[in-house]
């Protein structure tokens, strides 16, 4: 089968194109990538190994070119999006024109596919927004509570629709935060990760009580390989590993893993409108045979591991006038 991959440079679209050439070398995959700020060229030549990959550097607004792309293609994996919450907070246009425009072009285009099988549309736990004690099912109302959160449930509103109209068969997954190697040192575990191994400060928001419930990389794209081959098109599926954390702890693991002093965190003052907690219940994956492998533990020293011997990968990003001056926005105190 040939299968597209939006977003395929970036953090999880990367992990899952490996998980995918290496688990499915008779399938071929084809990456669809802008190139944003938040797609390192490294990655691309890491990925070239794969015989069975082909990168494509579109936009997924173009819709020229994304249906010469997807024209062949019986599934789509569409990853592709602004995803920074920070960065939605100080501009959240690109957040609108890809997330939600984006998704639009892609359903257009698929509608019109004659041999198209499924379309697993990534999303997110930050569309229900937070709360406070238990978890949401797949049919919680959404209260998004920042740009990027509402622009993924827009999207996730936009496909049901074509669910409905037209029979798309689209599958939705919201996944909780993701942790992993490949991930943008603007993140909150890699930002950590290597500001401690810079001993540089690390900016830490409020008394850093939100509570995260992290699921290692791996584990998402094997939910996804579970969707591909048995989620049912027009549903909804939540993918947690049930490992919550409070983001202070989450630091000082960190630290303690890299033998780094706690002085190194700074406390910065809280996001506006930060959600206090996340969390999902996640029956209905688990009904399709899905169970987490990585326990956070694992998963961290994994991670850790991986910063520490791919140096250069997230030095290129941090040495970028782009991401300075990004740093020098959200924290001018650092
Ligand atoms: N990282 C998480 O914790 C998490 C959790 C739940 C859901 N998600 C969702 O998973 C998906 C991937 O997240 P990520 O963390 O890997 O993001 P990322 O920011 O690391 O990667 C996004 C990729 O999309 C590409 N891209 C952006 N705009 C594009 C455009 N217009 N056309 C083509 N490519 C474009 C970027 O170049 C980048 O390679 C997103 O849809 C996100 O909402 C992420």
């Amino acid at each position: 089968m040939r299968i597209a991959v939006t977003g395929g440079a970036g953090f999880i679209g990367s992990n899952f194109v490996s998980f995918f050439c290496e688990n499915h070398p008779a399938d071929e995959i084809f990456n669809i990538d802008k190139m944003t700020y938040a797609a390192n060229p490294m990655t691309l030549d890491i990925l070239k190994r794969y015989k069975n990959h082909a990168f494509f550097r579109i936009d997924i607004c173009n819709y020229d070119e994304m249906e010469k792309v997807l024209g062949d293609c019986e599934f789509v994996v569409h990853f592709a999006a602004e995803t920074h919450v920070d960065r939605s907070l100080q501009s959240a246009g690109s957040f609108l024109k890809t997330d939600i425009f984006g998704t639009f072009v892609i359903l257009e285009i698929v509608k019109k596919l004659k041999s198209f099988k499924k379309f697993i549309h990534v999303s997110t736990d930050e569309v229900y927004g937070s709360i406070e004690s238990g978890s949401f099912t797949e049919d919680a109302p959404l209260n998004p509570t920042n740009p990027y959160a509402a622009s993924k449930a827009s999207a996730d509103l936009l496909v049901l629709s074509y669910v409905k109209c037209f029979h798309i068969p689209a599958v939705i997954v919201r996944f909780t935060n993701n942790f992993g190697p490949f991930q943008h040192p603007e993140k909150f575990i890699p930002l950590a990760i290597t500001n401690a191994m810079e001993n540089k400060r690390i900016p830490l928001y409020s008394n850093g009580t939100q509570v995260r419930d992290w699921l290692f990389v791996q584990d998402t794209c094997r939910a996804i390989e579970i969707l591909i081959e048995r989620g049912s098109p027009g549903e909804i599926y939540n993918v947690s590993a049930h490992q919550e954390r409070q983001n202070i702890e989450v630091l000082d693991r960190i630290l303690s893993l890299l033998g780094k002093d706690k002085n190194l965190v700074v406390h910065v003052p809280d996001r506006v409108a930060h959600d206090k907690r996340y969390s999902l219940s996640c029956e209905k994956i688990r009904k399709l045979g899905f169970r987490p492998l990585f326990n956070f533990e694992q998963g961290l020293e994994t991670t850790i591991k991986w910063y520490q011997q791919n140096q250069q990968w997230w030095k290129t990003i941090k040495d970028n006038e782009e991401f300075k001056n990004y740093y020098r926005s959200m924290y001018p105190s650092l």
